[in-house]
């Protein structure tokens, strides 16, 4: 993943036990290539030691305005001019308040209050027993700092450490991550409602057999990260696969084609982009065996009954929405075999105006994927990368046809 690398942070952590979580979080930081800075406030370093925070950002820990290591006595200044963003985690209800006020009596509020405001975003990610947080001056404060520029990044809820269980838990690291991720990604879908459709589906033969494929879901889930990050508001139809829902996108969990089927005609109704990258079963077993069949000597082997499924994307495709050029559909193609040539063919027999063709064997369940682009000025290869990396190119090129 590219949003965060070479980026370097300011992470500021206040007190509060989740700065346990800061330290996961600058270690995962570093991993994605940025480099971080790590200033802590005194509160902080009663939970956490600035020599853990140290050897995880490779760099010395900054705790107070009066650190003689700068040569000009000036770390608010020096710090704050360097980063790309300064990042508060976890944001105390105490530090928030001192924010808002101004206040700058330690060097994290001075260095907040000294940064470049149209250069330096402040992203802050709030952390508090759910009772503070729920407090009608902190819910004040927080909207005031949202109103004075700063990005406030959502609170988890459950239980907290002090046994209580609500809102108030900052996100953990891996979701403030995708949040940064998110926040450096160029809003080319802005305002977009995407429509996607991933993994397999399974066909029931009786209640305990089916037919399914090898579909693992992650391109389909990749893309519908990235959609997001770029802006849009996502829709993701997925069959059985064993994949987290990404953060901000809205799912609807399916078994069968029929049921994939049915969701996607109900919620691609206000849609603007339909991307159909579902492995889709194409035959069902006509009438699936209420009870488990048995295999028995004196039974012959059961034989099948294959119907075939409805093609979604093809009954998408000729929609009269569709056709007029509001709804832009994107096919996926997975075959095992002359990729080009087959991809060219179903993009024709699907109605669709790209089609994004892969080797289905080389992939499943991989991370990664090489995908060739088919539309009618032609064909482009994106090599083989991240599936990750692959989706925020596809959706670049979506941007690029939704503008014309
Ligand atoms: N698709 C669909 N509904 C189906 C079958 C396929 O929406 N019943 C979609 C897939 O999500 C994909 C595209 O059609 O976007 C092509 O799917 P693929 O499995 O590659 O091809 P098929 O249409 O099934 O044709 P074939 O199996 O013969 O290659």
């Amino acid at each position: 993943m590219t949003q965060l690398k070479n980026k370097h942070f300011v992470l500021g952590l206040s007190g509060g036990i989740a700065c346990y979580k800061a330290a996961e979080l600058c270690r995962a930081l570093i991993k994605e290539g940025a480099s971080v800075q790590v200033v802590m406030s005194e509160g902080a370093t009663q939970f956490i030691t600035p020599v853990t925070m140290q050897a995880l950002s490779g760099r010395p820990v900054y705790i107070s305005q009066w650190d003689t290591r700068e040569s000009n006595n000036m770390a608010h200044i020096n710090l704050s001019r360097e980063a790309d963003a300064i990042l508060i985690a976890p944001a105390s209800a105490d530090f928030v308040a001192k924010l808002l006020h101004g206040r700058a009596d330690d060097l994290l509020s001075l260095m907040c209050l000294a940064r470049p405001i149209e250069q330096v975003p402040l992203i802050v990610a709030p952390a508090m027993n759910r009772e503070m947080w729920a407090n009608p001056a902190t819910q004040r404060n927080f909207a005031q700092l949202l109103a004075d520029g700063a990005h406030v990044l959502e609170v988890g809820a459950g239980d907290q450490a002090c046994g209580e269980v609500g809102d108030g838990r900052m996100l953990e690291p891996d979701q403030i991550l995708e949040a940064l991720r998110a926040y450096f990604t160029e809003k080319v879908l802005d305002g977009k409602r995407v429509l996607i459709t991933a993994g397999p589906t399974y066909e029931a033969i009786d209640p305990v057999r089916g037919i399914t494929n090898l579909s693992s879901g992650k391109m389909g889930f990749a893309l519908a990260r990235a959609c997001r990050r770029a802006g849009a508001l996502v829709t993701l139809i997925s069959g059985p696969v064993a994949l987290a829902t990404p953060d901000g996108v809205s799912r609807v969990s399916v078994i069968s084609a029929q049921q994939m089927y049915e969701q996607t005609l109900a919620h691609v109704l206000d849609s603007d982009v339909f991307i159909a990258t579902a492995a889709v079963a194409d035959w069902r077993v006509h009438s699936a065996g209420e009870q488990k069949i048995k295999k028995s000597i004196d039974q012959p082997v059961p034989q099948l009954n294959l119907v075939e499924n409805q093609d979604i994307l093809k009954t998408v495709a000729k929609s009269p929405r569709a056709l007029s050029g509001e709804l832009y559909c994107v096919g996926f193609a997975a075959e095992s075999e002359n990729l080009e040539q087959l991809a060219v063919a179903k993009r024709a027999s699907k109605g669709v105006p790209l089609l994004v063709a892969n080797v289905g064997p080389q992939t499943f369940g991989l991370d990664e994927n090489a995908l060739l682009l088919v539309d009618e000025a032609g064909t482009r290869q994106l090599a083989w990368a991240s599936k990750d990396d692959l989706s925020a190119e596809l959706v670049r090129e979506l941007a690029a046809r939704l503008a014309k």
